[in-house]
């Protein structure tokens, strides 16, 4: 018998609590993982208060980790016992010492990557990845917008962007975070708590706008993210931190004529042979030290109802990662 946290109903973090559980025997196509570390993401949160329904209850959270490979299922080729791994799954599970995962979605491990490290960048990287190469292909010398530039996936968006050779705006919350942006390699950062990111905006780009805004706080900031775009520009939203984007008056898009998208990294990790490009540049970007996020917290298994207070909390710079 392992441990791991079961979800029996959704709620705020204290729902979040360690039982015993078998995760089974791989079945065929399976792979049977000891999770060494395990990733915290906001849609975890989601998906413990119910804002997403998509983990049948009683069930065990947790969308990614990492851990080594303790058992493979009939018909499964290229895995064996002791062969670290890391995987997303929508099927969830990493919120445990063991877990039971289809073989095509395990990622082989590079030596160069730990397991927190891992748990800490694959799914926020391959969202970071997602955004820069396929929601709006970033070029050296265009402007881009990231707010939440110190959050997880933030910073290594900033990374990613300033690698690629664009002039990266950051918004964050606090002085602390704009410090953590900055050592990302942001050229701006914005406190937008305080200042009007709109106005700042216009006013470093001498009134132009930006090729690209990623938002991942949305109905906070998605109206101020389009008045930011300049002609041609594209408002990327992935995300919704501070809540859900009102309805769009699509008309609005056609002065500038600009567009939007709203990108979902698990529709770009459907295809088997996409994820394996997506995870094999990641894991080249984690190497080179262009992905990289801060890990703020390693937490025993036990505490991830507060590693889900610290991530909703708003203080964290960078990724709390469980150590099951
Ligand atoms: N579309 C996709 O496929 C995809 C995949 C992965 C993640 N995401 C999204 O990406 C976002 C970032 O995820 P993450 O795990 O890396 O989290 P995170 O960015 O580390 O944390 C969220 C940050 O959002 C900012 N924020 C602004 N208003 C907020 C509010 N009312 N409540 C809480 N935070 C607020 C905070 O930064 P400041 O204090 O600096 O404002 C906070 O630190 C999330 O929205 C997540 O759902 C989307």
């Amino acid at each position: 018998m392992t441990r791991a946290i079961v979800l029996r109903r959704q709620g705020g973090p204290e729902v979040l609590a360690e039982e015993d559980h078998d995760p089974g025997r791989p079945g065929p196509g399976e792979i049977r993982a000891r999770v060494t570390a395990a990733g915290v993401n906001f849609h975890d949160v989601y998906v413990r208060s119910g804002l997403y329904r998509t983990l049948p209850l009683p069930g065990v959270p947790g969308i990614e980790a990492a851990g080594v490979v303790e058992a493979v299922g009939e018909g499964v080729a290229g895995w064996a016992p002791g062969d670290r791994l890391a995987w997303v799954t929508r099927g969830y599970g990493g919120y445990a010492q063991a877990a039971v995962i289809p073989a095509a979605l395990a990622l082989r491990l590079p030596e160069g990557v730990s397991d927190v490290e891992a748990a800490a960048l694959t799914l926020k990287g391959l969202t970071a990845r997602m955004l820069v190469k396929d929601a709006w292909p970033l070029e050296a010398g265009q402007v881009a917008l990231v707010h939440a530039g110190a959050g997880g996936v933030g910073q290594i968006l900033v990374r990613w962007a300033r690698a690629l050779g664009a002039e990266v705006i950051a918004t964050v919350g606090s002085p602390a975070k704009a410090e953590v942006a900055r050592a990302c390699g942001a050229d701006h950062v914005v406190l937008y708590r305080e200042e009007d990111f709109v106005a700042r905006v216009r006013e470093i780009t001498g009134g132009r706008g930006v090729d690209v805004a990623y938002d991942s706080v949305g109905k906070d900031t998605f109206e101020g993210s389009l008045d930011c775009l300049a002609r041609l520009g594209r408002l990327v939203n992935f995300g919704q931190s501070s809540g859900a984007v009102a309805p769009l008056e699509v008309s609005r898009l056609f002065k500038g004529s600009n567009s939007l998208a709203r990108p979902s990294v698990f529709a770009y990790l459907a295809d088997p042979w996409r994820a394996e490009a997506m995870a094999a540049d990641l894991f080249a970007a984690i190497e080179a030290g262009v992905a990289r996020t801060r890990v703020e917290r390693e937490l025993p298994l036990a505490e991830a109802a507060e590693a889900h207070r610290l991530l909703e909390s708003r203080t964290l710079a960078g990724a709390v990662v469980l150590r099951p």
